[in-house]
């Protein structure tokens, strides 16, 4: 279902009035569109559904999914990160196609640090199979301290990833140079906390201090709004959802001075600038990402 205003204020004319309590009660709660993927027990639901606890501890960490797939949209939640001594532990929030070797994915990963030190934002794109575009910046903010808006937007034009509605990466369709583009596969939504102390924390020098367990991540403002899959099959394909929209096919000029911004002062690593690991620049860091 395209969960576009268009749609839902159709819903709402229609007088489906259940529809329309679902969707002017966006951000849903976990249940609507989630289940636990990884370890029930070590996920709570709070506030009746609409936040989630999930845990980490010697026993193990813990993830959830997105009930179905989606083509395109805008998917959002509210995260606030484990506290204090978190090095060595990993929170994701991702999409990804269920296809192997030819996946599509689109990542989110907050990488823990000691007291004090700022945590670290990892995000990756694999178009039809192919990742390694890594880029890290380190954020403005203590993700700790309170819940954060972290975003994943879709369309035909560009891949966009926000925080706080600032875009911190931006990965363009550049089809017409001939590279691939995810626009085929629909994705689910995921979300782990784990322990990564082999890779996370200073490229894995800093370990878990398990004496610090158990560890605690939050999440509540669930809100998916895409083509679902299974679901009318011309819903991805159809200009009337709103994130296909003119507005929207590149980033306004405000929201451009952000990204320069992060760019400038937050970014800490860039794979289109590592030259030990690739002698030749990526195709589409020199078509501009
Ligand atoms: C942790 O803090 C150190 C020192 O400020 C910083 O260099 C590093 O990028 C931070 N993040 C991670 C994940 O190590
Ligand atoms: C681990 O945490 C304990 C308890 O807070 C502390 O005494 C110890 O110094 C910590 N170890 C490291 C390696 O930071």
């Amino acid at each position: 279902m395209a969960r576009s205003r268009m749609s839902r204020l159709i819903l709402c004319i229609l007088g489906l009035a259940l529809s329309c309590l679902s969707v002017n009660g966006r951000p849903a709660t976990f249940s609507q569109d989630f289940r636990i993927a990884w370890a029930d027990s070590h996920i709570r639901q709070l506030d009746g559904g609409r936040a989630i606890q999930l845990t980490l501890d010697q026993s193990s960490g813990c993830g959830f999914a997105s009930k179905y797939q989606y083509l395109f949209g805008r998917v959002s939640m509210k995260i606030k990160l484990v506290p204090g001594d978190s090095a060595g532990t990993v929170t994701a929030f991702y999409m990804i196609s269920d296809t192997a070797n030819v996946r599509d994915e689109l990542d989110f990963e907050f990488l823990g640090n000691r007291s004090g030190q700022p945590y670290t934002v990892q995000t990756n794109v694999y178009s039809h199979g192919k990742g390694d575009r890594e880029q890290r910046i380190n954020l403005w903010f203590d993700p700790s301290q309170d819940f954060h808006t972290y975003s994943i937007f879709w369309n035909h034009w560009h891949i966009v990833f926000s925080v706080d509605e600032v875009p911190i990466r931006v990965f363009k369709n550049n089809e017409r140079r001939g590279l691939p583009y995810p626009k085929f596969q629909p994705m689910g939504v995921y979300s782990t906390l784990w322990e990564a102390d082999d890779w996370a924390t200073r490229g894995g020098l800093e370990k878990i201090n398990w004496s610090k367990a158990p560890f605690y991540a939050y999440y509540k403002d669930f809100d998916i709004e895409g083509c679902q899959v299974p679901g009318p099959a011309s819903c991805a394909s159809s200009p009337n959802n709103w994130w296909e929209g003119a507005a929207y096919r590149q980033l306004t000029p405000e929201a451009a001075r952000r990204y320069r911004w992060v760019r400038t002062n937050h970014m800490i690593y860039d794979y289109c600038t590592d030259r030990s690991r690739f002698s030749v620049v990526p195709p589409e860091c020199l078509a501009g990402i």
